[in-house]
């Protein structure tokens, strides 16, 4: 299977990138688009030029690292999956494939396809915890948690943190990020005693780190591998204003 890949090419930060074609003719379908990467990384040390640079770890949909432009969508042409999880059988023979590292002023590029998305870190540090004092390990049923609670709470931490919320929305805004985040905590009782602190200083983080406003697009929703609602946002803007009130 040939793919004509353009890829971004960048050496730093503080240079240029810009588009470049390589063509491999010597790919499978069932590779996925990391093997293909991987292969084509082969070829390139061979040729004694530079290995593109990205970023994966689990290479299944866990981790969120490896979050790519593929074809101008976020993770590729599929919905919830991320891009270690694509494969090349989602191509035809002899395509042009162009693969470009998310773009947001908050997310520089570091190097080809790396992303700086330490912000995120930064957001997580500010109030992504429970702090309490709660001794040693309590039974696990001693604090009783309605089914409709718990599911909210459990669909807010599927967030993997990949980025593909900024990097899709015009705004550059992280408010589906970081408030999948302040919402599995704040809807849990173990999350409470901190709830009104949580939410002020996640949201001050994420304004101190330039991540755009939200507009309400709902393009986050679409491009989230793990389909975090963009209600999140309005409970998250909810909880902001019960916090002023009452925090
Ligand atoms: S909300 Fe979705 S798109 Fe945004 S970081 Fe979390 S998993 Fe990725
Ligand atoms: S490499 Fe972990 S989600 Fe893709």
């Amino acid at each position: 299977m040939k793919i004509i890949f353009k890829i971004w090419r960048q050496d730093s930060p503080a240079e240029e990138g810009m588009l470049k074609t390589y063509e491999v003719d010597d790919l499978t379908e069932d590779m996925s688009i990391l093997e293909a990467l991987d292969h084509l990384n082969e070829l390139l040390v061979l040729r004694d030029e530079k290995v593109i640079a990205f970023e994966y770890d689990c290479r299944e949909g866990i981790c969120g690292q490896c979050g790519i432009f593929i074809n101008g969508r976020a993770h590729g042409p599929h919905d919830q999956i991320t891009t270690c999880q694509l494969h090349l059988r989602s191509f035809n023979d002899g395509d042009t494939v162009v693969i470009e590292p998310w773009r947001a002023a908050s997310f520089p590029v570091l190097k080809d396809l790396i992303v700086d998305r330490s912000a995120f870190d930064r957001i997580i540090e500010s109030g992504a915890y429970i702090s309490s004092k709660t001794g040693s390990a309590p039974e696990a049923n001693a604090i009783l948690i309605a089914k409709e609670v718990s599911d909210t709470a459990m669909d807010a931490a599927a967030c993997i943190g990949c980025g593909a919320c900024v990097a899709t929305c015009k705004n550059s805004s992280a408010a589906l990020f970081t408030s999948a985040k302040i919402n599995h905590l704040n809807s849990l009782p173990q999350g409470e005693s901190e709830a009104h602190k949580r939410v002020i200083e996640m949201t001050s983080q994420m304004e101190a780190e330039g991540f755009g406003s939200c507009t309400f697009t709902g393009a986050c929703e679409v491009e989230c591998p793990e389909s975090i609602s963009i209600v999140n946002i309005a409970e998250m803007n909810a909880r902001i204003i019960k916090a002023k009130i009452f925090g």
